[in-house]
C-alpha cells in the first residue's frame, strides 16, 4: 500500500523498552494535530532497505490526552513490519497516518453496567488506553480487564495497571477496577490459569470477578487473537449477547488484530 506524503506525519522514537525476545513497547513523540478516542489504532509506517514501506496497524496504548504516542509489539518471526521496527532505536523516524481508526470505542455501548476487557497477548493495547481515560469511569459501574497470555513474563504494563488507580484524577474510581489475569501455559500465582474461553465455560471467570455476565448487565470488548474472538463470541451468543452495529446496539464490540 502506498500513502501519499501529506496523509503521513514522521515522529521520532523516545524509548524502546524489550519485555521478552518477542515483545517490546514502544513510545514515540505526538503530532500535536493527530487525534484519535480510547481504543482507536493508528497506521505505521517503516521503510524497508529496499526502499518500500510497510504499513500496519497498531492500538494506541497512551490515552487521548498523553502528549506522547506509546505502542505494544510482537516480533513475529520474519514478519514484514515487526523485523524492521523492532530494529529501530531512540532517535529513529517512525511514520504515523494523520487519520486514527476504529471502533473498540466506547461509543459502541448506548448503555450497560459492567464493563468486561477481555484480551490477548497485545491486544491488551487499546484497553490500556481506554483505562486511562475519564469517560469509562463515569460510563461503568465496574470495569474488568482481562489479561491472557502463555507465560507470565509476557504480562506487559504491570506497574501501569497496578498504579492506574493511584492517579489522582482516576483515585475516587478505583472501587470500581477489577484485574483479572490469566498466564495459560505456567501456573502463576495471583493469576487465573487457563485460556478466557474456558474460564467463561466453566464459570471460572465469573467467580473471580464476583458478577455475572448477562446481556442486561455487561457490555463486552474483544481485542486480539482472532479465534479467541471466533470463539468467546461464540460462547456470548449462547447467552444472548450479541455485536453492537450502529443501527442495531449489542453488548459485544471486537478488534481482531490478524
Ligand atoms: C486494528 C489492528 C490493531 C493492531 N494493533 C496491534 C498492536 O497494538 N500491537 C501489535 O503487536 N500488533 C497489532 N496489530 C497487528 C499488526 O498490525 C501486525 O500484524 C503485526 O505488527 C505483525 O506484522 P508483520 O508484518 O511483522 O507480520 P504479519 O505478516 O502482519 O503477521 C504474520 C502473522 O503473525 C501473527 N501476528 C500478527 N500480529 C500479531 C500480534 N499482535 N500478536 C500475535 N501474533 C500476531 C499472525 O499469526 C499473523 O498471521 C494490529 C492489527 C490490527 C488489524
Ligand atoms: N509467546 C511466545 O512465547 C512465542 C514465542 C515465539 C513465537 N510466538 C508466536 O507469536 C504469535 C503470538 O503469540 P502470543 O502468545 O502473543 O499470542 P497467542 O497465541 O494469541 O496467545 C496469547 C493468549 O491467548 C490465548 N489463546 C490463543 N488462542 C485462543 C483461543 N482460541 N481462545 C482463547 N484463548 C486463546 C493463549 O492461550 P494458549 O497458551 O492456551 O494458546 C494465550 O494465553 C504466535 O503465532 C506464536 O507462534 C510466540
Amino acid at each position: 500500500m502506498t500513502v501519499s506524503e501529506d496523509k503521513f506525519t514522521r515522529q521520532t522514537l523516545q524509548r524502546v523498552t524489550p519485555l521478552t525476545p518477542n515483545l517490546f513497547t514502544l513510545r514515540v513523540t505526538r503530532d500535536p494535530g493527530f487525534r484519535f478516542r480510547a481504543g482507536q489504532f493508528a497506521r505505521l509506517g517503516v521503510t524497508k532497505a529496499d526502499g518500500t514501506t510497510v504499513w500496519r496497524a497498531y492500538s494506541m496504548v497512551s490515552s487521548p490526552h498523553d502528549e506522547f504516542l506509546e505502542f505494544f509489539s510482537i516480533v513475529v518471526p520474519d514478519g514484514e513490519f515487526t523485523s524492521e521496527l523492532s530494529r529501530l532505536r531512540e532517535g529513529d523516524s517512525l511514520m504515523v497516518e494523520k487519520q486514527a481508526f476504529g471502533y473498540l470505542t466506547l461509543d459502541r455501548f448506548i448503555d450497560g453496567r459492567d464493563l468486561w476487557l477481555l484480551s490477548t497477548g497485545t491486544g491488551v493495547a487499546p484497553f490500556l488506553s481506554i483505562l486511562q481515560d475519564f469517560e469509562v469511569w463515569e460510563k461503568f459501574e465496574r470495569v474488568i480487564l482481562v489479561y491472557s497470555v502463555r507465560e507470565t513474563r509476557e504480562l506487559a504494563y504491570q506497574s501501569l495497571i497496578a498504579e492506574l488507580m493511584e492517579r489522582e484524577y482516576l483515585a475516587e474510581y478505583a472501587h470500581k477496577f477489577l484485574f483479572l489475569p490469566t498466564v495459560t501455559r505456567e501456573q502463576h500465582p495471583g493469576a487465573l490459569n487457563g485460556r478466557i474461553t474456558q474460564l467463561i465455560e466453566n464459570g471460572e471467570l465469573e467467580r473471580a470477578a464476583g458478577i455475572e455476565i448477562t446481556p442486561e448487565h455487561s457490555r463486552v470488548m474483544l481485542c486480539g487473537n482472532p479465534q479467541m474472538i471466533d470463539d468467546t463470541r461464540a460462547l456470548l451468543k449462547q447467552r444472548d449477547m450479541r455485536l453492537s452495529l450502529s443501527r442495531k446496539p449489542g453488548q459485544v464490540a471486537v478488534e481482531t488484530y490478524w
